[in-house]
């Protein structure tokens, strides 16, 4: 059995990468402990909306935040972050080699039902010197040096990938440590399994609307075989049902509001999938280019995805 400090002590070359990634990780395992507390988190020591130190009781989302910042904050081999909850990056050490874009708890709608939630992150190389800006996060997501994401499940998971291949890994909560539970994940070519809210059908393209119905009329169409349908609602739950059992999941464009050409986020949800998706042999496309390809133009950015096995992505993008 293979701990997480071992794997990356023999996976990964750059020790302030093995640093990032173990902060950001060591972190997430204190996420998941406050998490399993649930609605306790808030009844402990509190009264209306203040707890006894006077200070407003926080969701779970802004405490994800608040500890994922501190800590990376904290590591010398932080340039700086991006998040999901930071309107602006937040630069960190001068010297810090790394940038790290993040969803501190993506789905986290999912709280209120005690469902599947999740941590994504992405790592990319410093590019320009002294003080981060924005401009030094705008890489393509080809660029990332690491990505991957902690599902917070029945059991608690670490999905990551470093370049070659991707691994998963399950928290021992009794020595509180990942450990290697399944290695070098790929996702089959085909699928009879598809994710998508179908709730929005009127409002996505012709294109997008012909591809579920042909999907949908299963043996009877022209597909010629059956689709099963499920919906986590937190992007992270959809995507480890596809790393573990294969699928295709989408977010299409769709015409609800015009500001808004998909509703998933570039820097920290759809790049570091995407990097995760081809490294396990799938893909991951907008409606007409490679997600890693896109030259960012906001940390904020949101762009359609369309992601999951190889097939199965060209056969939706056809359409
Ligand atoms: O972060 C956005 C997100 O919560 C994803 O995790 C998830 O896939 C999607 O939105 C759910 O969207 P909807 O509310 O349309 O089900
Ligand atoms: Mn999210």
């Amino acid at each position: 059995m293979q701990s997480l400090s071992q794997f990356l002590a023999s996976d990964v070359s750059s020790a302030s990468l093995q640093e990032v990634l173990l902060v950001t990780t060591q972190t997430c395992i204190e996420i998941s402990s406050a998490l399993k507390k649930g609605s306790l988190a808030g009844i402990l020591g509190m009264a209306g909306n203040e707890n006894v130190q006077g200070e407003e009781q926080k969701k779970l989302d802004v405490i994800s935040n608040n500890m994922l910042k501190g800590a990376l904050l904290a590591s010398p081999a932080i340039r700086a972050i991006a998040s999901e909850e930071e309107d602006d990056i937040v630069p960190a050490n001068t010297d810090g080699e790394y940038l790290i874009a993040f969803d501190p708890l993506d789905g986290s709608s999912n709280i209120d039902i005690n469902s599947m939630v999740g941590t994504i992150f992405s790592i990319y190389r410093q590019v320009g010197s002294e003080p981060a800006t924005e401009a030094d996060f705008l890489q393509p997501g080809k660029n990332q040096v690491a990505a991957g994401y902690v599902l917070y499940g029945p059991s608690t998971m670490l999905v990551f990938t470093t370049g070659h291949g991707v691994n998963m890994f399950t928290l021992d909560v009794e020595q509180g440590e990942f450990i290697l539970t399944r290695e070098n994940v790929k996702v089959d070519p085909e699928t009879q399994e598809f994710a998508i809210n179908m709730s929005n059908q009127r409002f996505w393209s012709d294109a997008m609307q012909n591809y579920v119905n042909d999907l949908v009329a299963g043996k009877d169409g022209s597909r010629g075989k059956n689709f099963n349908m499920r919906w986590v609602a937190a992007m992270v739950g959809d995507v480890h049902r596809i790393l573990c059992r294969g699928g295709i999941f989408i977010y299409p464009w769709d015409k609800k509001d015009p500001n808004k050409p998909g509703k998933l986020r570039l820097m920290y949800e759809a790049n570091p999938m995407g990097m995760l998706l081809e490294q396990a042999g799938g893909k991951a496309f907008t409606h007409t280019e490679r997600i890693l390809d896109i030259q960012p133009e906001g940390i904020h950015q949101r762009v359609a995805v369309v992601l999951g096995a190889a097939n199965e992505v060209d056969k939706c993008l056809s359409y």
